[in-house]
């Protein structure tokens, strides 16, 4: 699809060569990107260095979209105060007639928050969802298709609760940033003295540090397995320069339709490997045929 014309919307001249032709200033107060008094500094201006780096990586995947008589749908989960949602809808949405922007968040006053400013800014297509992720899935307020899924940050499980979202809801574009996952480290303490009867590997996280941080990275490697699995080509980046978070790791998933054999074959023996062969059961389902 081509890229949305943004018209200017707030009245002035650009306020700094940053700030885009369209791009509202309030919802930029909002953001406290600018100061209440318009200004950009130093501080703000590496935050919208971030954002739109963020931005810019959603914005090819969009484009890549075909046109549907809908228009495209995102859901953003783990939302928090939505920011990347609201940008998201001010730098693309906006000046298309039709697609959706869905924020699911569990915490009641930033879901009321981002209601409250998305009536102000008049952004009628953003849809704020006092839900879990996993309770998203099965919600008559979200469509049956969604086109894009994010989850930026979105704590410990909310990210394969994305997934299995994604899955469900045909996505053609996953965007991941994942947080800390505590669910795979605690499987790992748990079989800790058998696995270091069976395998020298269970050195790597023998030690409780190495055992969080192990079980972080594992995850992430049986969340691109699976993904891969399950008709997904994926890549792995750093999201430079997201200075304010350690986590960073930026994991994009593009649908193909090609259910990878050998990815699902190398999830099961890793799974196995590790003694985490249980998670086939709930987080890492793959499809009898494969
Ligand atoms: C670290 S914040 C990230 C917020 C936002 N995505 C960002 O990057 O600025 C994580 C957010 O996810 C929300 N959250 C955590 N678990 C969730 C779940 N299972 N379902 C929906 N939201 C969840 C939290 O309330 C919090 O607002």
């Amino acid at each position: 699809m081509k890229p949305p014309k943004i018209e200017p919307v707030d009245a002035g001249p650009a306020i700094a060569p940053e700030i885009r032709p369209g791009q509202s200033l309030e919802l930029l107060k909002e953001l406290h990107i600018l100061t209440r008094e318009g200004k950009l500094n130093q501080d703000s201006r590496r935050k919208l260095k971030q954002v739109y780096h963020l931005y810019q990586f959603i914005e090819k995947l969009l484009l890549e979209l075909p046109a549907s008589s809908a228009g495209i749908t995102l859901a953003d989960h783990g939302a928090g105060k939505s920011y990347l949602g609201f940008i998201l809808y001010d730098l693309f949405f906006k000046t298309l007639a039709l697609g959706r922007i869905y924020g699911i968040e569990t915490r009641p006053e930033l879901v009321q928050k981002s209601r409250e400013l998305s009536h102000r800014l008049g952004f009628e297509r953003m849809h704020f969802l006092n839900l879990s992720v996993a309770e998203s899935a099965g919600s008559a307020e979200l469509p049956d298709r969604i086109d894009v899924v994010t989850a930026l940050h979105a704590c410990d499980t909310a990210t394969d609760d994305a997934i299995a979202f994604g899955l469900q809801k045909h996505a053609r574009f996953m965007v991941l940033v994942p947080c800390c996952q505590a669910e795979v480290a605690s499987c790992l303490r748990q079989n800790k003295a058998l696995a270091l009867a069976r395998t020298p590997l269970a050195e790597l996280w023998r030690h409780p540090l190495h055992t969080r941080e192990l079980g972080s990275q594992i995850t992430n490697v049986l969340r691109c397995l699976y993904l891969e699995a399950s008709g997904y080509q994926v890549t792995v980046t750093e999201l430079v320069g997201w200075e304010h978070s350690l986590k960073n790791e930026l994991i994009i998933a593009r649908y193909t339709g090609q259910k990878k054999r050998s990815a699902a074959e190398r999830l099961r023996a890793v799974l196995e490997e590790f003694g985490l062969a249980a998670l086939l059961e709930t987080r890492f389902k793959l499809p009898p045929t494969i």
